[in-house]
């Protein structure tokens, strides 16, 4: 990746949860999606997992302490026999619902799922007050008539739900411009709840991105990870993710509002 694919715009995780704030200054060309009508595909979980892998010295957001791999967390116990499915059964599933996911483009009915995720990553990474957000805010903002934003949902049966089903995670994204390159794929939230980590779903949804990715001629998928979530940068690192950051040297900034209005010259 040359230097002209590192521009940042439109990138700002937590503008994306100040109230009154959009993607104001983020380009949002051709915001066709070849995938968006796709249904939803079925995948089938793998068949073992131990309950509670992986998870000593991890936080909610399956962060780790320092030296400690996910691969390390893999290997412990992952393909022993006669272990359930899930890390912790849900309630109102039966062993048969436990064996597939979906992943679907979300729906203005998702709103409510989506932002309970949204503030479930926050809280994973301390933030559980910057989520302003409502459901309205996002059913204006994520399903008019020109879309800041745009979600897969990863969900699940389970049949104590009124729909039968439970989203179990999410990938909320938009496309961007580089005056260098061009049209970008940023993704701005991903996130699969911890009883559902490690079963594929979260490469599922990215192969999906990837796909939309690719059918919507960007040419690369940016995405911000906080220092500290190590879990996260070895995933994507695996995947072969750039960390700009150091290869690069770049850093985030951001005018919040209060240097806006000064700008502005508003009081
Ligand atoms: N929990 C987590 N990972 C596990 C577990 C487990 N219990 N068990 C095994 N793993 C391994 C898997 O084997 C796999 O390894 P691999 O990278 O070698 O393939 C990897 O961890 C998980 O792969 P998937 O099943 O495809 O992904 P998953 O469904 O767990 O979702 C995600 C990945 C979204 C990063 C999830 O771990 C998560 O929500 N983490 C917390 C929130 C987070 O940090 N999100 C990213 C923030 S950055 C951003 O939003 C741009």
């Amino acid at each position: 990746m040359n230097q002209s694919s590192t521009s940042l715009a439109g990138t700002n995780q937590l503008d994306m949860n100040q109230p009154g704030t959009s993607q104001a200054g983020t380009s949002l060309p051709d915001m066709n999606q070849p995938d968006m009508n796709q249904p939803g595909t079925d995948k089938t979980l793998p068949s073992i997992k131990q309950p509670g892998i992986g998870q000593p010295g991890t936080s909610q957001h399956g962060m780790k302490q320092r030296g400690m791999s996910l691969s390390g967390m893999k290997q412990t116990g992952m393909n022993q026999p006669g272990t359930s499915l899930l890390v912790r059964k849900q309630p109102g599933m039966s062993q048969s619902d436990m064996n597939s996911f979906r992943v679907r483009p979300a729906e203005a009915r998702d709103c409510a799922e989506i932002l309970r995720l949204i503030k479930e990553l926050a809280a994973c990474e301390n933030m559980s007050d910057a989520v302003k957000l409502t459901a309205t805010d996002l059913l204006r903002d994520g399903f008019g008539d020109n879309p800041l934003f745009y979600c897969l949902i990863a969900e699940v049966h389970n049949q104590h739900k009124p729909s039968g089903l439970v989203t179990v995670g999410f990938a909320m994204y938009y496309f961007t411009y580089d005056p260098w390159i061009g049209k970008l794929l940023y993704l701005e939230d991903f996130y699969v709840i911890q009883g559902y980590r490690g079963l594929g779903i979260g490469a599922e949804m990215l192969k999906r991105l990837s796909q939309i990715a690719i059918r919507s001629h960007c040419n690369c998928m940016h995405f911000l990870v906080v220092i500290w979530n190590q879990a996260s940068i070895d995933y994507y690192t695996r995947r072969g993710a750039l960390d700009l950051s150091s290869e690069e040297g770049w850093h985030l900034f951001r005018f919040n509002r209060e240097e806006l209005m000064d700008m502005a010259g508003e009081e």
